[in-house]
């Protein structure tokens, strides 16, 4: 069992010698840092000794980040934010400006939502508050950092993830729709910012045992990557030439299953 889940999930591990030379004393910016798959980034980038902007609802949390850091001799900010509220944002915004310099931003706030069209009818809301924090975010955030991270010709992290690599599942419209446009709005940055030295890349993840997907009792006993090992491929994708990272069977099953969407729609419309 241990052997197949490594071969569906592979390992990347960065020695803390290569994630000091790579990350020691730079600005590290992370949304979604007070638990999963951002927490462990953080946690990994206070030993690799990064200075660290963190950013999440839970102030509890951020602040035991922040003391774990400042204890380990990084310089920390903490802010808690609700990245939904235009406001609280756009103050967050201003703050942000005022870092000396940014290296990494990494987007990795998220919500997740199923819920089918039907059930839906009086929840606009739920579609507004998940593009707000799957998308706006990561647009203000970015265009709040741009000329930060052309200076130092930083990168953009953005934690996407591997179902909108496939043919749509039913009950996923609000977050399949903000991933997918976070997707192509990083694509497009990518195209628009490499010429000044700055990379947008964007990590398609696969399953991982967080809060967020273990609500789902099927998810909570798949195979499934741990938030740390999440974490690692953040930095990987951070630190290596790749523009995306997915895990090589994407690679093969997702033209895949684009060919056979006739079949997988008939699946849905009959079975789900
Ligand atoms: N887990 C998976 O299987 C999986 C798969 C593919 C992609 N992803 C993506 O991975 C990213 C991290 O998710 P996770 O699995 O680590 O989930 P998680 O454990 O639920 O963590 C989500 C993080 O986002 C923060 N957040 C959520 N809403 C926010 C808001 N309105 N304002 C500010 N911060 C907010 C949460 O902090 P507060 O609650 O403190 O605000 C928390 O730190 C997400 O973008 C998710 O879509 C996850």
């Amino acid at each position: 069992m241990e052997i197949i889940k490594r071969i569906i999930y592979p390992q990347h591990n960065i020695s803390l010698k290569n994630l000091q030379k790579q990350f020691e004393g730079k600005w590290v910016v992370i949304t979604g840092a007070s638990r999963g798959i951002g927490y462990e980034l953080a946690k990994t980038l206070i030993l690799a000794k990064a200075n660290l902007f963190l950013i999440a609802r839970s102030e509890d949390a951020l602040k035991s980040l922040y003391f774990e850091a400042k204890n380990a001799g990084c310089d920390a900010i903490y802010e808690s934010v609700d990245l939904r509220d235009r406001d609280a944002l756009d103050q967050l915004c201003k703050e942000l400006k005022q870092l000396p310099s940014v290296d990494y931003l990494f987007v990795n706030a998220g919500k997740s939502i199923h819920r089918k069209l039907f059930d839906s009818i009086d929840r606009l809301h739920d579609f507004d508050r998940t593009m707000d924090t799957n998308y706006r975010s990561l647009v203000a955030l970015s265009l709040t950092l741009q000329p930060c991270l052309k200076t130092s010709k930083g990168k953009i992290i953005y934690t996407s993830s591997i179902s909108t690599l496939f043919p749509s599942a039913p009950g996923w419209s609000a977050y399949h729709a903000s991933k997918e446009a976070a997707n192509v709005w990083c694509k497009t940055a990518d195209a628009e910012y490499s010429t000044f030295g700055v990379r947008v890349k964007v990590a398609y993840m696969p399953l991982v045992h967080t809060a967020m997907s273990d609500v789902n009792v099927t998810y909570k006993n798949m195979p499934a990557y741990s938030a740390k090992e999440a974490a690692d491929i953040l930095l990987y994708l951070a630190i290596n030439r790749r523009h995306c990272y997915m895990p090589w069977w994407a690679r093969v099953s997702s033209p895949i299953a684009t060919l056979v969407s006739p079949l997988v729609r008939f699946v849905y419309r009959h079975f789900c």
